[in-house]
Order: structure tokens, then sequence, then C-alpha cells
């Protein structure tokens, strides 16, 4: 069995969905995923088509690896195998051929998420060195009930909500939360300033709002900034629902629908995986 690797620049995006979706067909998360799909990641996450790879045993396209990158730092954004392809290594050879590529190009680290429940997946990264970090949740419920009276809420530019995020040095968010991600977001996302806190929306005017970033400058934090804000923004009609994509902690009412664990190789790319 032989193990050749093409380039999902060389290889085209319409084929590399198509690849894509055979092989997360029976995944517990079900999606479909078109060419204009992936031209998107490619703007809002930083996949890199070029960095990108189909994995293909003895000729025959057999998997996937979607890598994105900022920095020194790559991240897996995808990787799968075609069903007839799988336990015959093909995984482990494409995640192989990924990290020599990092590192050939000088990069010191490489993150991924996998659902915690992916057994197979888990095990493969864990036996390539890739240590788990932190745990992400997501949350869903109902909006806070009560409009409370916000004089001061003001639409903003999603990018100031990015450098509320960017100014939080210290943490090193998920690569999706981060401000580089959050700083890619447009129309119709929208975002809210509220006295030195801020929210960045996605499908604000839908039955389902999605709270894709919270932030509140330092000095304003344990003062229920916070709070208001989403009191604020949440509002009529009855019925609203709010869901939180894997980033905030929750309050009483929140609900865990889905637990993931974000993964780094924190040994340098560089350093070699000896
Ligand atoms: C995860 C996945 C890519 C593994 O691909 P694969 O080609 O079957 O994996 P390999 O044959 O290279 O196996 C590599 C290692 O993975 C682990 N592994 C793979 N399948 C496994 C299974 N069914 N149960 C337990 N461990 C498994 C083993 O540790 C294995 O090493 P070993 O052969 O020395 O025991 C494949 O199962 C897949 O495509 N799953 C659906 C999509 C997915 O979950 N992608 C990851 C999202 S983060």
């Amino acid at each position: 069995m032989a193990f050749s690797f093409t380039p999902v620049s060389g290889f085209g995006l319409v084929p590399t969905a198509e690849l894509i979706n055979r092989a997360f067909a029976d995944y517990v998360v079900k999606f479909q995923l078109t060419e204009p799909a992936l031209w998107q990641a490619a703007r809002l996450d930083s996949i890199d088509f070029n960095a990108s790879c189909v994995v293909n045993v003895d000729g025959t396209p057999a998997g996937v690896a979607l890598m994105a990158r900022r920095g020194w730092t790559s991240r897996v954004a995808a990787m799968a195998v075609v069903p007839e392809f799988r336990r015959q290594r093909a995984g482990r050879a494409l995640m192989e051929y990924v990290l020599a590529e990092a590192k050939q190009r000088g990069e010191r680290a490489m993150v991924l998420e996998v659902l915690t429940s992916n057994t197979p997946a888990v095990r493969l990264y864990e036996s390539l060195e890739f240590r788990r970090v932190r745990r992400l949740t997501s949350y869903a419920g109902p909006a806070p009930s009560g409009l409370l009276p916000a004089p001061g809420l003001a639409e903003a530019d999603l990018r100031a909500v990015a450098a509320a995020l960017i100014r939080e040095e210290a943490i090193n968010w998920p690569w999706q939360l981060s401000g580089e991600t959050i700083a890619m977001l447009t129309p119709p996302h929208v975002a809210y300033e509220l006295d030195g806190a801020w929210v960045a929306l996605v499908n604000a005017a839908g039955p389902s709002v999605t709270i894709r970033a919270l932030a509140v400058d330092g000095p304003g934090r344990r003062t229920e900034r916070a709070v208001r804000l989403l009191h604020a923004v949440s509002g009529p009609p009855p019925g609203h629902r709010l869901a939180c994509e894997r980033h905030l902690a929750g309050g009483p009412r929140a609900v865990d629908h889905r637990r993931r664990a974000h993964a780094r190789r924190t040994k340098p790319v560089a350093d070699g995986r000896a």
C-alpha cells in the first residue's frame, strides 16, 4: 500500500469538498461542504489550500486534511478518511505528512479541536504527541427575560470586538474565537458596545441568536456590564433563544450540549516528534 499526497490547491476545491463530504458522511455532526463554503473558510479561518492536502492510497484519493495557518502556528481545521480506506494507516500517514510539512515551513505549534467522544481521532492525535490543553463547551438556552434599560447601547464595528479580544493578551483563545477570526466577520453579523463591554452576534434577527464573542475591557470587569449588554441585545420577540458557540462560561440556566477538547502539540514542531 503506497501513500502519496496532493495539495488541495492542485486537487481542486470541488473534488475536495466532495471528498470531505464522503469522509464525514458518518460523522456525528452532519454537514455538506461546498466550494463557496471552502472559500469562506479560507477567508474567515485562514485555511491555506497550498498547505492542505489529500492523501492517496495506491493512487486513489482517500482522505483530506484542511490546514489553517497564522504566524508560527497551524491548525488542523478538518481531517478525515473515507470509510472504505479507514484503519489502513491513511489517517496517520496524512497527519505525519502535514506535521513534517509544518516543520519544514519553520512552524512551532499545531493546534486542533476534537470531540472528546471521537475515540479514533483522539487516539490518533495523542499518539502523535498532541496534548489536551482545555475543554471547550457550548451552551444554549432562553434569552434573558426582560429588557433592562441600556441608554448607552450602540452598534459597533465587528473589528472593535476583535480588538477587545486581542487586548486580552494573557489568553490564548481557540482559533475560531480569537480576535483574528472575529476581525474577519462582516455584515450581516453585528456587534454592539455598552460601556466597555462588547458582543458579536450571528443571526441577530433570527429566532436563535449566536453569541460569537463577548468581551469586557479589564477595568469594567465584575460590574455586570456583560449581563447588561446581553439583556440589552436579546430583547423580544418572546421565545428568543441565545446560543453560545464554544466559549462562554454558563449561567445556571445554560445547557451544555456539546463538549470538545482543544489539543495542542506543545512541543515545537521544529524539534520533531522523537
Ligand atoms: C479519525 C480517522 C481520520 C482515522 O483515520 P484512519 O485512516 O482510519 O486511521 P489509521 O488507520 O491511520 O489509524 C491511526 C490511529 O488512529 C487510531 N484509530 C483509528 N481508528 C480507530 C478506531 N476505530 N478505534 C480506535 N482507535 C482508532 C489508532 O490509534 C490508530 O493507530 P494504530 O493503527 O496504531 O492502532 C477516521 O476514523 C475518520 O475519518 N473518522 C471520521 C472523521 C473524523 O472523525 N475526523 C476527525 C475529526 S477531528
